[in-house]
């Protein structure tokens, strides 16, 4: 093999097979052509006015941009009200009694909520933050349950120009609490509880115990979605049925500038302190409508779900703002995927009529794991898109999606993004790219990337680097909450202040395709070989018994690093004696003995962060034999100390 060292990150898996929309598809999607990237290309501010122009102004902005490095105020000058553009509008431009929001909870329960009901609903609450004295600019703690008054909640706060910050409702009280105090947040909006495979989170009640220590939280405001069992606080916990009763059913919008902050959102990534993210009104808003609209080719006859907790970037942009932005219906549910069994999504999928379904890989790798006899009795004749997001895609989970799910008729979007773009920023457009497997696509018109190697220099096609951000775009992070400084180490460090730092690795081929490689804190360095997660993973999940893989670099002493590979294998699969050898072998021969792992260990599970990323710096502490980091973000901690357990039979 030709010596690549001094390579910032080596590029393994090739990947032949194509797809192609449907003529049918291509036929009636927004974009089928390449002159939208010609025409982002040449003029990106012109590019981005366009499709603010869709939005409604109360005064229209005098400046696209003003890019101080390393902050962007976008539509300087303007004014504008996201709630209004989510909600108002559609009351005036006729979809009124067209279903805005249509849900179910994990119970079986059924809401539908026409853009009347929503406005109505809306408005009553805005009024209801003000009676409890919420005024522009103050900080709302959300931590609810996927139900539709979560939405009502994050847009009243838009209306009336408060700053939400939600807090995903499987995080603890002492996440809830940190949150709060950070931000200084004045009221906090839960519910009684919600439901979660089977079982009742009481929701008030946990937030009794960060409240405690919140001195900034004036009162609670409490949603009512069950028989929970709670105490109130007479003067400090109100119900809202009980407040709604009592206000005017009709809130003027506040007028807000383009650049005010419409929310706050926390992310932690795979480590370190959570950070508050910023982001804007106007510019946000710009960006979250056009993708919706381009990306997801939404129409008004779309049934769009995105099975994201409205606690995460991917619930704020793809749940509430991008699709009420654009007009669209959107369907929430509030469990889990295998409540009561494993087969939920694809009985709502046929029940409502679903058109469009976007998820996350680790859902798809978990039902790829279960395998297709489950999906067996469903239709899912009504489908036509898919997409992807939060993790890297692996080839053979995408075509496991694309043929069982898709029944190869849905085109696949694999989107790249992060709370911080706070929209797609990396994909293919449906109704004009040919699809590759692993590959997420191209920058979105009036996006600029490139690949840098440690010096800060292009790397050649098909050659593994830092993926890197080169010019502003509207939905731009404004900050980091109270912490300029972390702002400036975390994003603009690395080169001097150059360029956007995404923290991920990617790599280009020929005919500009991008391929994300996976963090580049986890990438592995074996004999001078840097080799990215993803690749390793998917040569791991391309093995006909495994259904997930991670793998982690552990220090050996000739190589530098050695490979551990954690597997989980597809359900009634056999570990046989000669498994291990098998999936090593496989490996080895789909991208070369540099790869091939030195040790696999079998799991039922991998440890994941709440958002369903895998946590490789735990496993690495595992493999390792290292005290455990953090696993307060952990969704099954147990699955730590089974791994453990496993890993020192091995050893010994
Ligand atoms: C990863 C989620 C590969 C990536 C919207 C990014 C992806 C981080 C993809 C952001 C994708 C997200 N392919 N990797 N399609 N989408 N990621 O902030 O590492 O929760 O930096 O935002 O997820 O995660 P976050």
């Amino acid at each position: 093999m030709v010596s690549t060292k001094g390579k910032s990150l080596e590029g393994l898996l090739t990947e032949f097979r194509r797809f192609y929309p449907s003529t049918d598809f291509k036929n009636n999607a927004y974009i089928t052509s390449e002159e939208i990237f010609k025409k982002a290309e040449k003029d990106p501010e012109g590019f981005w006015a366009t499709y603010a122009s869709e939005l409604t102004w109360y005064k229209k902005w005098e400046k696209v941009l003003d890019w101080d490095p390393p902050h962007s105020k976008w539509f300087v000058g303007g004014e504008i009200n996201v709630c209004y553009n989510c909600v108002d509008r559609h009351i005036k431009n006729g979809r009124r009694n067209k279903a805005a929001i249509i849900w179910e909870g994990e119970p079986g329960d059924t809401k539908t909520l026409t853009y009347w009901d929503l406005y109505r609903e809306v408005n009553k609450f805005a009024n209801v933050l003000k009676k409890l004295g919420v005024n522009k600019g103050d900080r709302v703690a959300i931590y609810m349950p996927m139900i539709p008054e979560a939405v009502i909640a994050m847009l009243a706060c838009a209306r009336i120009g408060a700053i939400h910050m939600a807090v995903f409702g499987g995080f603890s009280s002492e996440a809830l609490r940190d949150r709060i105090n950070d931000c200084k947040a004045k009221l906090l909006i839960t519910a009684d509880g919600g439901y979660r495979r089977g079982s009742l989170i009481p929701l008030k009640h946990d937030s009794d115990y960060a409240v405690k220590d919140t001195p900034s939280i004036e009162n609670v405001l409490i949603i009512k979605r069950g028989e929970f069992p709670l105490r109130i606080k007479k003067g400090k916990d109100f119900w809202w049925h009980e407040l709604a009763d009592e206000v005017d059913p009709y809130c003027e919008p506040e007028s807000m500038n383009s650049d005010d902050s419409l929310f706050i959102l926390y992310t932690s990534g795979t480590t370190g302190k959570p950070k508050g993210v910023v982001h804007s009104t106007g510019g946000y808003l710009t960006g979250a409508y056009t993708t919706s609209k381009l990306i997801f080719d939404m129409k008004d006859q779309d049934v769009f779900w995105c099975t994201a907790d409205i606690g995460w970037i991917t619930g704020h942009s793809y749940i509430v703002y991008g699709p009420l932005a654009v007009g669209a219906t959107l369907f929430m549910y509030e469990g889990a995927p295998d409540w009561p069994e494993m087969d939920r999504y694809w009985r709502i999928i046929d029940k409502y009529g679903i058109t469009i379904f976007y998820t996350a890989p680790t859902a798809i790798r978990a039902f790829m794991k279960a395998g297709a006899e489950l999906i067996a009795p469903y239709s899912l004749e009504t489908l036509r898109l898919l997409g992807s997001v939060g993790e890297p895609i692996n080839p053979e989970a995408w075509i496991w999606y694309y043929t069982n799910i898709g029944k190869k008729r849905c085109p696949i979007v694999d989107t790249w993004w992060q709370t911080e773009t706070g929209m797609i920023m990396i994909t293919t457009l449906p109704g004009y790219h040919t699809m590759k497997p692993g590959h997420s696509g191209f920058p979105f018109p009036g996006v600029s990337i490139d690949i840098l190697n440690e010096s800060g220099n292009p790397v050649e096609p098909d050659e593994g680097g830092y993926l890197v951000l080169k010019q502003p775009w509207p939905s731009m992070l404004k900050g980091i909450y109270g912490d300029e400084e972390k702002y400036l180490e975390k994003y603009w460090g690395k080169w001097g202040g150059k360029y956007y730092f995404t923290g991920d690795g990617a790599r280009r081929d020929s005919e500009g395709y991008l391929m994300l490689l996976g963090r580049v804190d986890d990438v592995l360095s074996i004999a001078g070989h840097r080799i990215g997660t993803m690749e390793v993973e998917s040569a791991l999940v391309s093995h006909p018994s495994v259904a997930e893989a991670a793998v982690v670099g552990i220090t050996h002493e000739i190589t530098g690093q050695a490979i551990v590979a954690f597997i989980v294998l597809r359900d009634n699969i056999d570990k046989d004696f000669d498994l291990e050898d098998s999936i090593r072998e496989h490996v080895s021969k789909k991208i070369g003995p540099i790869a091939k792992p030195r040790k696999v260990i079998f799991s039922s599970e991998l440890p994941k962060t709440r958002s369903g990323k895998i946590m490789r710096r735990l496993l690495k502490d595992i493999a390792e034999g290292k005290v455990l980091g953090d696993t307060t973000t952990l969704t099954e901690p147990e699955v730590i100390d089974n791994l453990k357990k496993q890993y020192e039979v091995i050893e010994s």
